[in-house]
């Protein structure tokens, strides 16, 4: 597009300013004036979509790509009414505001921010559909038939009837393969949009997925950032939450959302019946074999789901205990024992601080740098304005925080982020200096972005300091480096030749993609063709190129009809279970979803 930038006038209020901009945006859509509204845009520009455009999740970057994507669009979306929900902000030569506005079929929410030379940033995302508005506050269901009913069953009785009835007289429209707090919190929004939907999950308590990490585990994300759809957690509840509690508040939360879940059921298989269009999914259920027939199936099963266990020679000789970050089953038993932890990272902090605070010599095997951050930096700096009490206090609820996060695309995200990791390395640099001088190799995002970044690229490669960074800057947790060459009957041997004497060896060494699932239950052609789950195609360590705008395969269609990803933290399987919810709800009320932009298929694992 060559025309020149359509300036928006940079006099007036911001809220005059965001007035002209709608205005003239408006007009433009509802012309099907593509160019014009494209032409609002500034030259370096990013529209987010959460579904509401595009039925996918999708990031459109600069005029041509907005006019492309509006072309597609814009006559079956329909948009209009945008306004503004709150009064528009100014600082530093950029306006923003927070919007509404309608399609077709939904009702939307956005945000925009705003520079001279056009719009900078636009998210726009579906936040309900029309027809189908989930039954709450004033629309909540009644709960009860007042009058005389001959026959009246209790709402006890109905809900086993359903219960017994789903998965045999009546199939679910979905499978979530999958009952942690992800199947969970997408059965639970499933549920309220009336989708015939069955969570199964292998273990045999809700929560299980939590309960039987490593039994000091806490959560490392502040309370604020961790709150389920629809109950968010009391607020006598801790900051950081041990895992067990975790678990029963999931458990509990399954039980009061009405959660169609089956537990002590795993899924063995899944094959794609393109006559019939839906799947066939084998599942063992308490011992007995049956099969379902959904429209669609979810894979919910854990991006840190899938260890990642290496293959040293040697390991069949090892004499002592060896296994997984997953399967650590906490210090006890290893008092005046040698441990040997092979990795550097979040687990490996954790697992090695629990074994040295029950006197186990501990070894950490450091292969690569690790960006470390100080619990209390990262709770001020990095999430406080967000996901805080402050954050609640100056009216920042969980949604709007949210909504804050999605609105920065990834493209511009580090501009953000690097800002944020200047201060903490400014305000912690003795720590940083102790750490370095222990010989610990730290580093902070291959552009100084830090964690977020780290974890929306590669999903690993950190650790939030909770205290074990001070035991190996002490050298209370001796350090190695280098990679395992092999093990012996007693030692960890590494390529330079160093033994470490062992009783001991977990392997910290991370998950592997989503992806695997796939391949284990459906097959390798269909993980190949559906391709890499996470990252952003960032060109950064482990996050190969090209870029691709958005996360890959999570929570919008793939290249295999009717296989859906859902994963991620505590906030991102919060928010993104609204858009992933919606784009099945919509397809079983059968409202058109044509996806713009499918997601391209760069790597397969
Ligand atoms: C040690 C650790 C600490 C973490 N701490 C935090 C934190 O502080 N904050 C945060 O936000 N995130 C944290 N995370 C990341 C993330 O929130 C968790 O991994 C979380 O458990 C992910 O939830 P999920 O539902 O996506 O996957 P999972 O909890 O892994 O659940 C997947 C479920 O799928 C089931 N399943 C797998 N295959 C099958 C099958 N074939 N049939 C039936 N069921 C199956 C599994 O049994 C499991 O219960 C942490 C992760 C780890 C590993
Ligand atoms: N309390 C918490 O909140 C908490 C606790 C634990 C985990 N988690 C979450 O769980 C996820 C995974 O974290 P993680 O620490 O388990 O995994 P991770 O970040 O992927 O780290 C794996 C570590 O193992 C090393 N490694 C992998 N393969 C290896 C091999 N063959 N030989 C030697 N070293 C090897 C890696 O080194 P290289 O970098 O060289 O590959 C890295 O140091 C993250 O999202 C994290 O936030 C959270």
């Amino acid at each position: 597009m060559t025309q020149t930038v359509d300036r928006i006038e940079a006099t007036g209020s911001p809220q005059a300013r965001v007035d002209a901009w709608l205005s003239r945006f408006e007009s433009a859509l509802a012309a099907r004036d593509v160019e014009a509204a494209a032409a609002l845009f500034a030259v370096d520009s990013y529209w987010r979509d959460l579904v509401a455009f595009t039925w996918t999740i999708k990031t459109v970057e600069g005029r041509d790509e907005v006019a492309g994507m509006l072309g597609d669009c814009l006559d079956r979306i329909d948009p209009s009414g945008f306004r503004t929900t709150e009064t528009p902000t100014e600082a530093d030569g950029v306006t923003e505001a927070w919007l509404e506005f309608e399609t077709a079929t939904g009702r939307a929410k956005g945000h925009l921010r705003l520079k001279d030379e056009g719009a900078w940033t636009l998210l726009t995302s579906l936040r309900e559909l029309k027809g189908f508005e989930e039954r709450r506050n004033d629309q909540r269901p009644k709960g009860v038939e007042h009058g005389v009913v001959r026959g009246r069953k209790s709402w006890a009785e109905k809900r086993e009837e359903e219960q017994t009835r789903l998965g045999y007289e009546q199939q679910p429209y979905v499978v979530v393969i999958g009952g942690g707090q992800g199947g969970i919190a997408l059965g639970a929004r499933l549920r309220q949009l009336d989708v015939p939907t069955l969570v199964l999950e292998r273990n045999q308590r809700a929560g299980d997925s939590w309960r039987k990490r490593y039994k000091n585990l806490c959560l490392h994300d502040p309370v604020w950032y961790d709150h389920l759809p629809y109950l968010p957690f009391p607020d006598n509840w801790p900051v950081f939450a041990p895992k067990d509690k975790i678990a029963d508040w999931l458990e509990m939360y399954t039980r009061l959302m009405e959660v169609p879940y089956w537990t002590s059921t795993e899924v063995t298989s899944a094959s794609w019946d393109e006559e019939k269009q839906q799947w066939l999914v084998t599942v063992i259920r308490e011992g007995e074999e049956l099969v379902l027939t959904p429209r669609h199936v979810v894979f919910a099963t854990g991006m840190s789901g899938k260890p990642n266990l290496p293959s040293f020679p040697g390991m069949d000789d090892f004499e002592g205990d060896q296994h997984h970050s997953s399967q650590h089953p906490g210090p006890d038993s290893y008092a005046g024992k040698k441990a040997v932890v092979v990795g550097s990272n979040n687990s490996a902090h954790d697992i090695c601080a629990a074994l040295w605070e029950h006197g186990a010599d501990v070894t950490m095997v450091q292969r690569s740098s690790t960006h470390v951050v100080k619990s209390d930096s990262l709770m001020d700096l990095g999430l406080g304005d967000l996901y805080s009490e402050r954050a609640v206090r100056s009216g920042v609820t969980t949604d709007k925080a949210d909504m804050i996060f999605a609105s920065i695309p990834y493209r511009i995200m580090p501009q953000f982020q690097i800002p944020v990791y200047d201060a903490i390395r400014e305000r912690d640099k003795d720590f940083y200096a102790r750490l370095e001088a222990a010989g610990f190799q730290h580093d902070w995002g291959d552009d100084g972005s830090g964690l977020f970044l780290k974890y929306l690229r590669r999903g690993s490669g950190y650790y939030i300091d909770v205290g074990a960074s001070e035991l190996v800057a002490d050298g209370k947790i001796k350090l190695a480096h280098g990679q395992v060459d092999h093990l012996t009957r007693d030692a960890v041997v590494l390529s330079d030749g160093t033994e470490l004497e062992a009783d001991v060896v977990v392997y910290a060494t991370g998950y592997g993609s989503m992806n695997g699932w796939v391949a284990d239950l459906v097959g390798q052609e269909t993980a190949d063709l559906v391709g890499k789950c996470w990252g952003l195609g960032s060109g950064t360590t482990k996050d190969p190129g090209p870029w691709e705008g958005e996360q890959r395969n999570m929570w919008k269609p793939t290249q295999q009809e009717g296989l859906w990803f859902h994963g991620g933290n505590l906030h991102q399987s919060r928010h993104y279970s609204l858009y992933l919810a919606l784009q099945l709800k919509a397809r079983y009320e059968g409202i058109p979803t044509p996806v713009y932009g499918l997601q391209e298929v760069h790597h397969k694992s």
